[in-house]
């Protein structure tokens, strides 16, 4: 469903109705501005993930479409890491914002909001598994808060990771997301790959407590089970830090199995996968309850959130009476209003309008997988480019990955580096870093998508 922009919604340049040479003085101003910011952010840029070339300044986006600061529209695969579910500053999302607003809603930060059980209730009511949940402001907060609730349910230190995750900054999951194969060494099953920390400054006391297994790889979760007592085995259903590498048909059935066998706690990070496939998540997809999920982007379409939530039994440590079980969560700006506006009115419009909305995503992003792969097959390329629902990755090698070190060994890394740059030199956005997944949004049309299939047809004929 794609909603209008109202007049008040219009960009802002438009609505002033600049003239090109304001809009010059403008885009001067803001390019003297970026080159200045080395001297004020460190490195440059917020978030260093984000400093890739080619280096560019987006200054607006609306719908399925980021406009750079010399005012060229690029159709936008990236969805600044696939939040953007039903589109880039969807009106009716904002409208909700602004509602809040005016209405005076603001950051009370004490007792319980009527805007916290709303969006609570409605959680709860999307995802069956969800007993309870808490609200935080992204998915490192929700991912941290889910590790320190396995270990204070189950007593014990060690949790199990994946290769290939990525479930955000901090010292219990920052491994290196996409190590080069001379790093992890030829393949091991059943067994762990040494954890390689993404970040100095975590102490080693920290990392001897992770364990780092294949995805697809249930014997070696059941291996590092015999070893040594696990808390929760944490891992994101369809692997998208690394493209779209999805999960085989009984593997997380098995370890569910596993985690109840040895008394881990089964956490799901849905920060990347909720939502986007149909509103109860992946685990409604493969029908694998965990004892604990995780949410994040997509949830508010773009405003910060993350949340956790799963059996009560488990969350109510959060709140135990005994001082020496009751688990920390706290945060100023827990559950905001107006970020918890934003994921009121797109968990509603999902509920409301689902229907339609994941027939679209399905429909559009079937038709751009097809497109792209028919191109590649025509020019010889070997190339298999796997989806969950509208999120999608190429991967230059002739199978589709079953995990990172698969991927490591077979993808051709400089073919996706120049096939993704030659996109964005003709202004289709994808994150310009081998095997980033790419996701469409419900604001895509099949315009954008013929267009894109007729610049990639081109681009590809000359790689
Ligand atoms: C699967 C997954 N988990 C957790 C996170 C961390 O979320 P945030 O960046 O909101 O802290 C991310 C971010 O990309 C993610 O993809």
């Amino acid at each position: 469903m794609i909603v209008e922009y109202p007049q008040h919604m219009t960009p802002i340049v438009q609505r002033k109705g600049m003239n090109v040479s304001a809009d010059r003085d403008d885009a001067a101003s803001i390019d003297r501005l970026i080159r200045s910011a080395a001297s004020y952010i460190a490195g440059g840029v917020v978030s260093l993930n984000r400093k890739v070339e080619p280096d560019i300044t987006f200054v607006r986006a609306a719908g399925s479409k980021l406009t750079d600061i010399d005012g060229t529209e690029y159709i936008d695969y990236h969805a600044a890491f696939s939040p953007h579910l039903l589109g880039h500053n969807d009106p009716g999302v904002n409208a909700a914002v602004v509602e809040a607003i005016d209405r005076q809603e603001s950051l009370m930060g004490t007792g319980t909001t009527p805007w916290e059980v709303t969006l609570a209730r409605l959680l709860c009511e999307s995802v069956p598994s969800l007993e309870r949940v808490q609200i935080t402001n992204t998915g490192s907060e929700a991912t941290a808060h889910a590790i320190r609730l396995a270990r204070a349910y189950t007593g014990r230190d060690d949790i199990i990771l994946m290769l290939g995750g990525y479930n955000g900054w901090h010292n219990d999951v920052a491994r290196t997301v996409m190590p080069t194969i001379e790093q992890i060494g030829p393949r091991v099953s059943p067994g762990e790959y040494p954890v390689l920390p993404f970040s100095a400054g975590i102490p080693q006391d920290a990392l001897r407590h992770l364990h780092v297994v294949n995805f697809n790889d249930s014997d070696s979760v059941e291996y590092v089970m015999g070893e040594r007592p696990i808390a929760c085995v944490l891992v994101e259903p369809v692997l998208q830090n690394i493209g779209v590498v999805l999960p085989r048909p009984s593997y997380l059935a098995r370890l569910r199995e596993l985690c109840d066998r040895h008394g881990a706690l089964l956490v799901f990070d849905e920060v990347k996968t909720g939502f986007r496939t149909c509103l109860g998540g992946y685990q409604q997809v493969c029908n694998v309850t965990p004892d604990l999920s995780l949410f994040g982007k997509a949830v508010a379409n773009g405003y910060p959130m993350g949340v956790i939530g799963g059996r009560e039994r488990i969350m109510r440590l959060f709140h135990d009476p005994d001082p020496a079980r009751k688990t920390l969560i706290a945060g100023t700006y827990n559950a905001h209003p107006f970020t918890s506006a934003a994921a009121i009115a797109t968990i509603e419009r999902l509920r409301d309008h689902g229907d339609e909305i994941y027939a679209r995503l399905d429909r559009l992003t079937a038709r751009l997988v097809a497109g792209l792969t028919e191109i590649f097959s025509d020019r010889g390329i070997a190339s298999t480019t796997p989806r969950n629902g509208s999120a999608y990755c190429t991967y230059f090698c002739d199978h589709a990955p079953v995990d990172w070190h698969d991927i490591a060994a077979n993808h051709d890394f400089e073919l996706d580096r120049r096939y993704r740059r030659a996109l964005i030199e003709r202004g289709i956005y994808q994150f310009p870093q081998p095997c980033k997944q790419g996701s469409v949004s419900a604001a895509h049309s099949d315009q954008d998508i013929d267009r894109t299939l007729e610049i990639a047809a081109r681009v590809v004929g000359e790689l």
